[in-house]
């Protein structure tokens, strides 16, 4: 269910990674709560373009950010360039890959690659956004994807596990630095949320076990991580910094 108040009017935020499955939802919810969105793609721009319909529908306003968070100079341009042209007050790292292979047979490419998005991505990213809002004297709030599986481990995943607890340290660490700012950084970790992502990655008896190890019985939504996301960037987070909010079904308590 969307919050229904424009708390976040006169607010901008970037969501990476906006243009499709999870991001899309955050960029819609955000949306709804009156914020004007900035839509990070890294190759499809036609899903973005239906992000940006979804946004105005939600009465929202959107720009159309297309950069590689996997690369730093390129990221560190984008997100600066976001601050410069609309402000930026709430940055989503929602951007993430999936690569997944048994230890023995993972390739160091891939594991630079999912590493390389997923943790130091965000890294930059939130870097980079702090950095506008140093110099702009604002407030503001970073939200990090991580995963459920960054708590947990999971066979064949190695690269994609560590990348997402690296995600929760990197949260807390900054959480501490830039409390003093102003700016909070908080963490979600969802479970299995039905996505492009988990449709290319879970092979039909997986899935099935999956759903019978899920204490709510299903997968969820990508809106129940949206959800998520409204509420730690809205005013009802205000006092809540370095927490990891787990949106899974009751897979991990
Ligand atoms: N789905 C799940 O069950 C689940 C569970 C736990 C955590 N998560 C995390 O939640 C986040 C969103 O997942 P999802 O399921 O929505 O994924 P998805 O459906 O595969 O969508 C991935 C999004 O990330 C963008 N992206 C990928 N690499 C990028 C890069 N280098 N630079 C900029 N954008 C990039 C894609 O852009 P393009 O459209 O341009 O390709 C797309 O918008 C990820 O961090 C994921 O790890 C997902």
């Amino acid at each position: 269910m969307a919050f229904q108040d424009k708390a976040l009017d006169g607010c901008t935020a970037l969501v990476t990674g906006g243009s499709r499955g999870i991001g899309r939802a955050v960029c819609v919810a955000l949306a709804a709560r009156g914020a004007k969105v900035a839509i990070n793609f890294r190759s499809r721009e036609d899903a973005a373009l239906e992000t940006a319909e979804l946004v105005e529908k939600a009465g929202g306003s959107a720009v159309l950010a297309g950069f590689d968070i996997g690369d730093s100079e390129a990221a560190t341009e984008g997100v600066g360039a976001i601050g410069k042209e609309h402000g930026l007050h709430v940055l989503v790292n929602n951007a993430g890959i999936a690569i997944n292979g048994l230890v023995m047979r993972f390739k160091p490419a891939d594991w630079e690659q999912v590493i390389g998005v997923n943790l130091t991505g965000s890294f930059t990213c939130s870097k980079a956004a702090v950095r506008y809002l140093l110099k702009a004297k604002e407030k503001g709030r970073i939200i990090n994807l991580s995963s459920v599986v960054g708590e947990s481990g999971n066979p064949g995943q190695a690269a994609y596990s560590a990348a997402k607890a690296g995600i929760l340290g990197m949260t807390k660490s900054m959480a501490k630095e830039f409390a003093g700012r102003g700016v909070t950084v908080n963490a979600i970790t969802p479970g299995f949320i039905a996505t492009d992502m988990t449709d290319e990655h879970l092979p039909e008896d997986q899935r099935e076990a999956l759903l019978k190890s899920i204490p709510l019985g299903r997968m969820g939504e990508p809106s129940a991580v949206a959800d998520a996301a409204a509420f730690l960037a809205g005013p009802e987070a205000s006092y809540i910094t370095g927490e990891v909010l787990r949106v899974n079904g009751g897979l991990l308590m």
